[in-house]
């Protein structure tokens, strides 16, 4: 029987087995999908010896992601961007990665705001991480005209810059209203909002009323900052569905089937944080 996996360390708190175990029933797909714990010291060796387990790939998680990075010598150019592996499959024998973080994000705008068009529009990412990066990466893919950054650590903000050119720049308090004001995408990169984190510090009076203003953290399913905005009348979307949008083409090469992200699935994960919170 097929298997692959999620690997982390902690992996415990992972909900990648319950959406491709999800997909892997509703297709009717003899295989198995599981968690697997694997400590920072063993995950090369996991990655380099994959052809010969039980395994034919795998997700992978904090804190593994830049560490597959380095042990995979067939990494695509998402994942060299980016330095960061978060899908590992077998192609011919060998241990290919990929990175589908930022088109995760970019599917699940598409999917609750379908009129919703990128190109040449500002948009505004808080953070200046690995996530910002994917999705920084993924924006200017998508033909966004500027990208203004804001982030507590400047030297990040300038190294984003440098890795994507002119079209990203920096927000500071300065400019920050002016920048709100005119953009049409604000999005949270960073865990801040995240249960057990103080919420996201970000005044949003100034905010164009019609930017969508996203989150990718989806533990609550609406964070702090997300009610605020969609208080004030903003079109809003959690972290969520960008989970369930990265997880399609790792299942796609592994099993051949691209699934499909329907409400039915959105609403298995949701009651499944709600219920870990009700514990
Ligand atoms: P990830 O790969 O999940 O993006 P990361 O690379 O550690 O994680 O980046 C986390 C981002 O969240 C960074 O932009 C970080 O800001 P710094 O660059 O200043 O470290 C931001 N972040 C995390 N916790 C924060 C906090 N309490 N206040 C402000 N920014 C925070």
């Amino acid at each position: 029987m097929k298997k692959a996996c999620v690997i982390g360390w902690p992996i415990e708190h992972s909900r990648s087995p319950l959406i491709h175990n999800y997909w892997l029933k509703k297709y009717g797909i003899d295989a198995a999908y599981e968690k697997k714990p694997v400590e920072p010291k063993d995950v090369s060796n996991f990655i380099v010896n994959l052809a010969h387990s039980e395994f034919i790939g795998c997700n992978v998680t904090i804190p593994h992601k830049e560490s597959v990075f380095e042990a995979i010598g067939e990494a695509d150019e998402i994942a060299r961007r980016l330095g960061a592996v978060n899908t590992v499959y077998l192609k011919n024998g060998k241990v290919r990665g990929t990175n589908t973080d930022g088109e995760g994000f970019i599917a699940s705008l598409r999917y609750s705001y379908p009129a919703f068009s990128l190109k040449g529009k500002t948009a505004i990412i808080v953070g200046a991480g690995g996530a910002a990066k994917a999705i920084v990466g993924a924006l200017l893919d998508e033909g966004v005209g500027r990208i203004g950054v804001i982030n507590r650590t400047r030297e990040r903000i300038l190294g984003l810059r440098g890795q994507f050119g002119s079209h990203v720049f920096e927000i500071n308090e300065d400019t920050a209203n002016d920048e709100l004001g005119n953009c049409e995408l604000l999005v949270n990169t960073t865990s801040q909002g995240m249960h057990g984190q103080p919420p996201l510090d970000l005044e949003i009076q100034s905010l164009n009323r019609d930017a969508v203003v996203a989150d990718i953290v989806y533990t609550p399913l609406e964070t702090v900052f997300l009610e605020k905005a969609r208080n004030q009348g903003s079109p809003v979307l959690g972290g969520l569905g960008m989970l369930l949008h990265q997880a399609v083409r790792g299942f796609e090469l592994w099993f051949g089937v691209k699934p499909e992200v329907t409400k039915e699935l959105y609403e298995l994960v949701a009651a499944d944080i709600q219920k870990v919170r009700k514990q």
